[in-house]
């Protein structure tokens, strides 16, 4: 196939509407006939979800943070090999809420692992596959947090300190500016349609096959 991989990653803090946004996007494909896999990180199969139940419950600091890195890691190969890749062979459409930039953001800018170490890590993992296309849903960190808590999410990575929150927000749009060809930053503070009607848009600009 040429082109971008048909391989889209939603990212962002808590409670950005990642999964609204996703359900939305996998809609409107299979409307026009895509065949879709809707996945998560850390999860998307049995194995990698048995590591998120690890990673998201407990003590917000029980992980030492290359350990953290290291299971995130474990989980992504794991998911890569078993589902997305297979899935992208069958000529799906991927969309994985949350992927390699939350490692980045999560254990690297908020937990002071270093980027060298984390991309190094990263590598064999990954072997050249990159997303298509990244939508970075961004919003304040008091807001994502106070809608997180309102639904009940109240897992490890919520009850981190709002300072770790502002360095994962500031790494997202970091991540952004760096690789614009790949990520589009979108105002996640909007109505679920205005953010959904953004996405829709950028998707059209980005594979001609949806336009
Ligand atoms: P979710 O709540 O968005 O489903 O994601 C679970 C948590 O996992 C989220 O709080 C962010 C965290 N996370 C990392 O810290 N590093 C990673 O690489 C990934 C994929 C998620």
């Amino acid at each position: 196939m040429t082109g971008p991989a048909r391989f889209i990653t939603f990212e962002g803090g808590e409670g950005a509407g990642k999964t609204t946004q996703i359900a939305r996007l996998a809609e409107r494909l299979r409307d026009r006939g895509a065949m879709v896999t809707v996945t998560r990180e850390p999860g998307g199969t049995p194995e990698a979800e048995a590591i998120r139940g690890l990673l998201v419950q407990g003590e917000a600091g029980r992980w030492d943070p290359l350990a953290e890195t290291l299971l995130h890691l474990a989980a992504r190969r794991q998911h890569l090999e078993r589902l997305i890749r297979p899935a992208l062979a069958g000529g799906r459409w991927v969309l994985c809420d949350r992927f390699l930039d939350s490692t980045r953001a999560y254990q690297g800018a908020a937990q002071g692992v270093a980027p060298d170490v984390i991309e190094a890590l990263a590598q064999p993992v990954m072997q050249g596959l990159e997303p298509g296309l990244t939508l970075v849903l961004d919003l304040p960190p008091q807001a994502g947090l106070a809608r997180a808590a309102a639904r009940g999410d109240t897992g490890r990575y919520e009850r981190w300190p709002l300072s770790h929150h502002q360095a994962i927000r500031q790494a997202f749009l970091d991540i952004a500016a760096r690789e614009p060809d790949r990520c589009r930053v979108v105002d996640a503070e909007q109505p679920p349609e205005a953010v959904a009607a953004v996405i829709w848009q950028t998707m059209q600009g980005r594979f001609p096959e949806v336009a």
